[in-house]
C-alpha cells in the first residue's frame, strides 16, 4: 500500500426528511445565497423544505444553473454574491449545482482579475479560503456532495475544465434518498453510470497491495450492480434508494483512493464529448471506458481479472479471458442500464473527433494520463477512435 494523508471534513446528514437539520447547520447570522438549477426543486418540494428550514435567515436566491454549469452563470452569481453581501452558499441540486457552487466559492474570493483562470491554470483554492458553502442533494451521482473537486463547462469555447482543491469541501451535506423519487429515469441510469466508472477509475489500474481499498471498490461496484435495476424500477424502493445514494457518495469521497494508483484518464477524455457535443457526462464515460480498457489491456489486466472473478463471478479461463469477460461484463451492464456506449449512437458528427481531442490534449502539455502516466496525445486519439 502506497503511503496517503486522509481528511474529509464534510458533515453527512442522512436520511429521511433531513432538509429541515438546514435550520441549524446553516450559522444563525450569515448571509445566505441558495443556488439551484433549472427549477426542478420547485416542482418536487425540495425548495418549499429549503425555505421552510431557512425561515429565520437572511436568504437572497439565484436559480438556472445548467446541467454541465456554464462559466458565464456562474459568474453572474459572483456579482450577486459581492451587492449583496452573502457569505455563506448553500448548493440544493445535482452535481451541477454543487459543482457551479464550489466554483462560485473559489471565484468570490479569488483575487485575481480573471476566474477563469481557477480552471485554465488549475489554482488550487488553499484550505479555508473558498467561500463556506453547504449542499442539499437532489441526485446521486457525482459524489460532489462530499468531494472538493468540480467541473464547468465554457460554451462559447467548447471547453470544459475541472477545479478543486481542499479548501472546496462542503460544510455539510443532506442526502435524504427520498428525492430520487421524482428523478427522470435518464438521470438514475447516470447516477449509477458515473458512480460504477468512479470506482472504476480508483480501482482498475494495477495491484498495489491494497486489499482493503479493493474491497471497498468491490463493495461499491456489486452494490450498485445490486440496487441498480432496483431504483430504475422503484425510485420509491427506499431500501435500494438509500443504498444507492450512499454508494454515490462513498464512489467519490476520497476514501477508495488512498493509498493506491488512480487512473481518471476516461473521466478527462470523456469530458472532452461533453464539451464538444453536450451529451450527458455519465454517457461519455461509457463511450470512452470500454475502449480506454481494451486499449490498456496489458497494464489492467491484472486488476481486471480480479474485477471479473470477485464481481461477476468469472473464475474460469486463464487471466486474459477472464480481463475479458469483465470489460464485456461492463458493457452490458451499462446496456442493461440502457446506456449507449459508441459515440456514434450520440451524434452523427463523429469523424475527426479523436484528432480535435488528442490536438486539444496537446496544447494544453497534457502528455501523460492513466495510472502510469503513459496516456499520451497520440494514444487518446487511439482510445476515441476505437469509441466510435
Ligand atoms: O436543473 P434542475 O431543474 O435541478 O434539473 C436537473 C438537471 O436537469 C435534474 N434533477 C436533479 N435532481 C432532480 C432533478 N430532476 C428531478 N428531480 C430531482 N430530484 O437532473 C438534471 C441533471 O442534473 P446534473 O446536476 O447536471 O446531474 P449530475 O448530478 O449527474 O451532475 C453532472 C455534472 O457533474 C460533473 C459532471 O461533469 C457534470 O457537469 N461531475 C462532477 C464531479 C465531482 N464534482 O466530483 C465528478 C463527476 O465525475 C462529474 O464530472
Ligand atoms: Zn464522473
Amino acid at each position: 500500500m502506497r503511503d496517503f494523508e486522509f481528511k474529509n471534513p464534510t458533515k453527512i446528514i442522512f436520511g429521511k426528511n433531513k432538509i429541515a437539520a438546514l435550520a441549524k447547520e446553516v450559522p444563525a447570522n450569515a448571509r445566505v445565497l441558495i443556488l439551484y438549477g433549472g427549477g426542478s426543486i420547485k416542482k418536487n418540494g425540495v425548495y418549499d423544505q429549503v425555505v421552510a428550514a431557512l425561515k429565520d435567515h437572511h436568504v437572497e436566491e439565484f436559480g438556472g444553473i445548467e446541467p454541465n454549469p456554464e462559466y458565464e452563470t456562474l459568474m453572474k452569481a459572483v456579482r450577486l454574491i459581492r451587492e449583496k453581501s452573502i457569505n455563506f452558499l448553500l448548493a440544493v441540486g445535482g452535481g451541477s449545482v454543487i459543482d457551479g457552487t464550489k466554483f462560485i466559492s473559489a471565484a468570490a474570493t479569488h483575487s485575481g482579475d480573471n476566474a477563469w483562470d481557477i480552471l485554465e491554470k488549475s489554482i488550487r483554492t488553499e484550505e479555508g479560503k473558498g467561500m463556506p458553502f453547504g449542499a442539499v442533494l437532489t441526485l446521486p451521482a457525482t459524489g460532489s456532495e462530499m468531494n472538493s473537486g468540480a467541473v464547468i463547462n465554457r460554451s462559447e469555447i467548447k471547453e470544459k475544465r475541472t477545479m478543486g482543491g481542499p479548501g472546496l469541501f462542503p460544510v455539510f451535506s443532506i442526502l435524504d434518498p427520498q428525492v430520487i423519487h421524482t428523478l427522470p429515469l435518464r438521470q438514475i441510469q447516470n447516477g449509477i453510470t458515473d458512480a460504477f466508472t468512479h470506482v472504476l477509475e480508483q480501482y482498475l489500474t494495477y495491484p498495489a497491495h491494497a486489499y482493503l481499498q479493493d474491497r471497498f471498490a468491490e463493495g461499491i461496484l456489486l452494490t450498485l450492480i445490486e440496487v441498480g435495476p432496483r431504483v430504475l424500477k422503484d425510485p420509491t424502493d427506499y431500501e435500494a434508494a438509500s443504498n444507492f445514494m450512499w454508494c454515490c457518495t462513498m464512489a467519490l469521497n476520497g476514501l477508495i483512493q488512498k493509498g493506491v494508483p488512480t487512473d481518471w484518464a476516461t473521466h478527462m477524455i470523456a469530458h472532452e464529448l461533453t464539451a464538444l457535443y453536450g451529451i450527458d457526462h455519465a454517457r461519455t464515460l461509457a463511450i470512452i471506458a470500454p475502449s480506454l480498457y481494451k486499449y490498456k489491456f496489458e497494464n489492467k489486466k491484472d486488476k481486471l481479472a480480479q474485477y471479473a472473478e470477485r464481481v461477476w463471478g468469472i473464475t474460469s479461463g486463464s487471466l486474459e479471458e477472464k480481463a475479458e469477460g469483465a470489460i464485456d461484463q461492463t458493457v452490458s451492464f451499462f446496456h442493461q442500464l440502457e446506456i449507449k456506449t459508441r459515440l456514434s449512437e450520440y451524434t452523427d458528427h463523429y469523424q475527426g473527433t479523436a484528432k480535435i481531442i488528442a490536438k486539444r490534449f496537446e496544447e494544453r502539455g497534457w502528455q501523460g494520463l492513466g495510472e502510469r502516466r503513459d496516456i499520451k496525445p497520440d494514444d487518446v486519439y487511439q482510445i476515441v477512435e476505437m469509441s466510435y
